[in-house]
This record gives structure tokens, C-alpha cells and sequence, in this order.
């Protein structure tokens, strides 16, 4: 194997352009191939996929639909378990002549039912390069697909509690499925957070909800003022536990980050309570300078805030029976931010102010402490179930739209992508969210005190505002914007071995294709950003995952042919099976030709 950069080395690829063509397109020296497509098969029993006759039951079996967040578990050298999430089904493309839920067969449904939650699949390491391929013969003993039903408990100081009880469940512990699940991460040991964004969708019923609960669910994006919306999947017509008219409080059981053992295909997922409930998009960990586990999670709506969970308890290695009650008992935060500069020196230009830098100082309130509340006039339980509500009463910083939030496992410091808001005016911007109509989204960077995730005090920065560099309101850290490629809208966000950071977008305003892209953080390099890699026509980038090793990049290639008016009749992409057949979400990896590390 070839060498890659050392710490504090340069990345050397030659960036990728732009571009709006139906393929994954990667840097000059790499190759890249795809791992595994939605209807591929996860359980060893799995049919072979059938566009045009499609099951409930074989989708339970296959690769589930619109892949997300991904985590990569190794077997040994040559074999590992990929974690894949599937976020939402989307029937437009999934079925011919699709008109809406009301109208879909108890089957369709089913099918999207079955197409959401999560996949473990092995694969294994092709010839000694960066390449995997899906594992296809033999027991996979690992393998296993999480969807909509599959049973869950709940654990943490809100289980039990009157607001998880419903008809079905009155222990208020138990719980059917998991939805929406976007970004995630893991712990160190060894398992898999995912979260359950945005769950809103899959109710139906809430005019019909008690008076007392609409404004929670209406804080959460529930419609309280009719049956359902037109483009609403209709869940209810299967399992009437989501018609919030007869369960009300069945929503309250989604918005979790759920813990999942990749290694253990009989264990129980769990709904993690003690690290609240709103729009999860992400659950990244570190460690306490102490051992306490702190997790990171964006909160991903317009206005919507940051957190972070501070473990009671401290991490133990190899005491996995210990480690595994971590995420039961500890602090919950909200982030507060505040600017060094004059109020009036940010104007929403993104102009930056006369210092020279968006960036000030930051505090991390506490919301709930196990089951003792901080907020006034809410439990425990009430701060976990409606954290919405408890941040705003504390006075949180609404972002742009927090996604991904990580550590950098080299340097410490804590990045977020905020990834747009376009409806912030210039009287609601503030040095954290410096832009009007922030339609590029920008990148934050967080200091924690003594580079101590479990401080409660932090300095921040924006080292990156995306867009086109030739826009005036971009920044790339003071480099230089000729030789850095355009970017709009970050997501997720992933660190290589040298502590570089990887970024991948969603919704690219600069009407190109989305992708991956490279961003040093420190020495002369940083704010030098340069695209690795390019999607298909409609898809999102989501991963992103660069192997321990370094040899590997993993990204998912999300609803690729998702565009206005597309249709199985009218296809905008047929990626990546080509020809005329239909778009499939599909886990892709990229890798150097001669074994160097990505981003030599
Ligand atoms: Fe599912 Fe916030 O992206
Ligand atoms: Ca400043
Ligand atoms: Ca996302
Ligand atoms: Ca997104």
C-alpha cells in the first residue's frame, strides 16, 4: 500500500467539477463501485428483487429503501458489518402510477413499512484494495433488517412515564419500530446510535388529538388542523396506532436516538430516553476527559437547537455490561451562543464584522439531570418527551438547521453542519447565523473549554460559509476562493485518520449534483475545500465513512432520481443499474487504485 498524508499532511487530489450527469463521478487516481442497492438481499432467504412485483415480505428481507447514515464494523481484516439507515420510503418512485396514500394498496404501504428502519449486512474486502462487495452466499449469521415493527423497549428516566403510554403498550416500555432514522453514530462499545428524524410525517388524526397535546405535537411538525395531509403515507390504514385521534401519545414514541447492537441479531433495540426527543439527525460520542460518554446530536428544523449528553456514569473498557446503562442517566444540554461583536456589525450580508470573525463564546444549559428537571414548571419526563419546548424556555440559540455534529478525534474540536435556512430575515440573523436566506448553509466550530467535551463552556467559530466562492457572502477560513470548489447545503460530516474534514451535502442550491467533499482544519490548508466525489441526478450524499485504515471511503447515495414530476414512468435517473431501469438508493464505496489513502 501506497502512502497517504501523515498528520498535518496536505490532501493532494485533484478536486472533481461540478457536474449534473447520472453517475458517481470520483477524483482522478480513484475507483469507486457500488456495495449494496436497496432490494438486495440482507437475510439469506431474500428474493431476488422485482421492480414490478414488489412484497411486504421480500422488502423485509432486502435492503430497505433511501440508505443514510452508515457505520462500518469490523470482522477481522477482510470482513466487516455495514450498518446501513433507511430514512423514508418515497412511493412516487417506488411503485408505478402511485396517487398518494389514500389511494395506495394495504400492500404498498406495507411495503413502505418495510422499506424504512435499518440494515446490517457483511461484506467483504475485495483482493486486498479499499474495495468491499456485499457478502451474497453462506449464513451471515449478522445480518438482519430493522423496519417500522420491528419491537424496541424503551429505557432512560422517560420510560414509564404516562406520556409513552398508549393502548397497546400500558407499561409505556415497549414500542414497535423505529422511522425517519437519518444520521447516527457509535459508541465506543461497539454499537450503533441512529435517529429518528423526522417522525411528523407518519401521523395521521391529530385534529382529533386531546386540546392539552397540540401544542407539543404542533411544535414537532404535526398538522393539528386536519385528518392528514395529501402526501401523508397513511400508516394508519395498516396499524391504527398512528391516528393520533384514537393514540394520541403513540407519536411521543418516536424522535429517539435507539441504540442497536450490530454483533447481536436477536437483541432488542432500545429508544434511549435520557437524550431527549425532537428531530434527530445525528448522535455522535466522545469521551470526557474523565470517561464520561458525551453524545452530540443536531436538532434538524429551521430555528431548532443543538445538544449534547453528559454520562452520569464513566466508560469503562471491556466492561460492556457497565457501559451498556451509560446512555441511562446523565445531563442533557442545550447550546447558547453568543457573538464578540457588535450586533449592528452583522448586517445578514454575511459580510464578516470589523474583528474580523463570526465567533464568540457559548454555554451548554442544562435541561435535565436523570430524573431531576431544570426547567421550570416541567418533569423529568416532560423535559425528555417535549425537549422542544424545554429549549425554548431556556433560552437556546436557534441554528440554521443543525445536522451532523461530530469531534474531531485528532484536534478535539467539535464541527456542526448547519445546513440551510432560508427563512431567517436580516432582523433574525446573529453572528452563529450570520446570513440572510442562508440557502448554502455554513459549518461552526466548536472549542469546548480546556478541549473537554464534558465542559459546560465553549468558544466558537464559522470556518466555513458554503456557496459559490465568487459569491461575497462565502468564507473558506481566510483561504484563498479561487482554488477551493463550490459547496452548498452541508449534512453529514465525517473525519479521516489525519483529522481531515469530510463533508457531504443534501439539496445543492448551485443546481449541480451533490457530493463529497475535503476540508483541512488546521495549518495553511484549512478552509481549502475540494470535492472528492459527485452523486447522480436527485440524490443526497449521506454517509460519509472513511475506514480506520484510510483506504476506504463509503458514502449512501440517497433517493437518486428524486426530482419534480419523476416516475417509474417517467424516470429522471437509472442509476446505477443503467439502461432503462429504475433509480435504486445504493451504498457506494471509492477507493485509490494503487492502495493510497483517500485524499492523497
Ligand atoms: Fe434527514 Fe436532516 O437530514
Ligand atoms: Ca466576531
Ligand atoms: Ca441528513
Ligand atoms: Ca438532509
Amino acid at each position: 500500500p501506497g502512502e497517504g498524508p501523515g498528520i498535518g499532511g496536505r490532501l493532494t487530489f485533484e478536486p472533481v467539477a461540478p457536474n449534473t450527469e447520472d453517475r458517481v463521478t470520483v477524483a482522478e487516481g480513484y475507483d469507486h463501485a457500488v456495495v449494496v442497492r436497496w432490494g438486495d438481499p440482507v437475510l439469506p432467504d431474500a428474493p431476488a428483487f422485482d421492480f414490478e412485483r414488489q412484497t411486504a415480505a421480500a422488502q423485509a428481507a432486502q435492503f430497505g429503501y433511501n440508505c443514510d447514515f452508515v457505520s462500518f464494523h469490523p470482522l477481522g481484516r477482510d470482513r466487516a458489518l455495514l450498518w446501513v439507515n433507511h430514512e423514508y420510503s418515497d412511493e412516487q418512485l417506488m411503485f408505478r402510477g402511485y396517487k398518494g396514500g389514500t389511494n395506495a394498496t394495504i400492500e404498498q404501504i406495507k411495503i413502505g413499512m418495510a422499506a424504512h428502519g435499518g440494515s446490517v449486512v457483511e461484506i467483504a474486502r475485495v483482493g486486498g484494495t479499499g474495495r468491499w462487495k456485499l457478502v451474497t452466499e453462506g449464513r451471515r449469521r449478522y445480518n438482519r433488517r430493522i423496519t417500522a415493527e420491528t419491537p424496541m423497549r424503551f429505557t432512560g428516566p422517560a420510560a414509564g412515564s404516562d406520556l409513552l403510554k398508549t393502548a397497546a403498550d400500558p407499561t409505556g416500555t415497549r414500542v414497535l419500530g423505529m422511522l425517519n432514522n437519518c444520521a447516527g453514530g457509535t459508541t465506543p462499545w461497539g454499537t450503533v446510535l441512529t435517529a429518528e428524524e423526522n417522525f411528523n410525517q407518519y401521523f395521521v388524526g391529530a385534529d382529533k388529538a386531546p386540546e392539552a397535546l397540540k401544542p407539543s405535537l404542533k411544535r414537532y411538525g404535526i398538522d393539528v388542523s386536519k385528518p392528514y395531509d395529501s402526501g401523508n403515507r397513511r400508516f394508519d390504514r395498516v396499524d391504527e396506532r398512528f391516528d393520533l385521534g384514537r393514540h394520541p401519545h403513540e407519536a411521543h414514541r418516536f424522535g429517539w436516538i435507539v441504540e442497536i447492537d450490530p454483533f447481536d441479531p436477536d437483541s432488542t433495540p432500545i429508544k434511549r430516553t435520557a437524550l431527549g426527543r425532537f428531530k434527530h439527525e445525528a448522535a455522535n460520542t466522545s469521551l470526557a476527559r474523565d470517561g464520561r460518554v458525551v453524545v452530540y446530536m443536531g436538532d434538524d428544523e429551521r430555528f431548532d437547537y443543538m445538544y449534547k449528553f453528559v454520562s452520569k456514569g464513566r466508560f469503562r473498557p471491556g466492561d460492556d455490561r457497565h457501559n451498556r446503562t451509560l446512555l441511562d442517566e446523565g445531563t442533557l444540554y442545550v447550546a447558547k451562543l453568543t457573538g464578540d461583536s457588535p450586533a449592528a456589525e452583522i448586517d445578514g450580508t454575511g459580510k464578516p464584522p470589523s474583528d474580523g470573525a463570526f465567533d464568540g463564546s457559548g454555554v451548554w444549559i442544562p435541561l435535565v439531570t436523570g430524573d431531576k428537571s431544570h426547567v421550570e414548571g416541567m418533569t423529568a419526563a416532560e423535559v425528555l418527551v417535549h425537549t422542544r419546548l424545554a429549549a425554548d424556555k431556556a433560552g437556546a440559540t436557534k441554528m440554521d438547521r443543525p445536522e451532523d455534529i461530530e469531534r474531531n478525534p485528532v484536534t478535539g474540536a467539535v464541527y456542526v453542519a448547519l445546513t440551510n435556512n432560508s427563512s431567517r430575515t436580516a432582523a433574525q440573523v446573529d453572528e452563529a447565523n450570520p446570513r440572510a436566506a442562508n440557502k448554502h448553509g455554513h459549518v461552526l466550530e466548536i472549542l469546548e473549554a480546556g478541549n473537554d467535551a464534558g465542559s459546560t463552556r465553549f468558544a466558537w467559530s464559522i470556518p466555513l460559509v458554503c456557496g459559490d466562492p465568487a459569491d461575497p457572502s462565502t468564507y473558506f477560513a481566510g483561504f484563498d476562493k479561487t482554488k477551493v470548489s463550490p459547496i452548498s447545503c452541508p449534512d453529514n460530516l465525517a473525519f479521516d485518520p489525519r483529522g481531515n474534514l469530510w463533508i457531504s451535502t443534501d439539496g445543492n442550491a448551485l443546481k449541480k449534483n451533490d457530493g463529497l467533499f475535503a476540508m483541512p482544519v488546521r495549518g495553511r490548508d484549512r478552509g481549502h475545500v475540494r470535492q472528492f466525489l459527485t452523486v447522480p441526478v436527485g440524490a443526497e450524499t449521506c454517509g460519509p465513512l472513511i475506514t480506520a485504515d484510510g483506504r476506504s471511503a463509503f458514502v449512501a447515495v440517497q433517493h437518486p432520481g428524486e426530482t419534480d414530476g419523476a416516475s417509474p414512468d417517467t424516470p429522471s435517473s437509472h442509476w446505477p443499474d443503467g439502461g432503462s431501469s429504475q433509480p435504486r438508493p445504493s451504498v457506494v464505496v471509492a477507493w485509490h487504485k494503487h492502495g493510497r489513502h483517500i485524499g492523497a
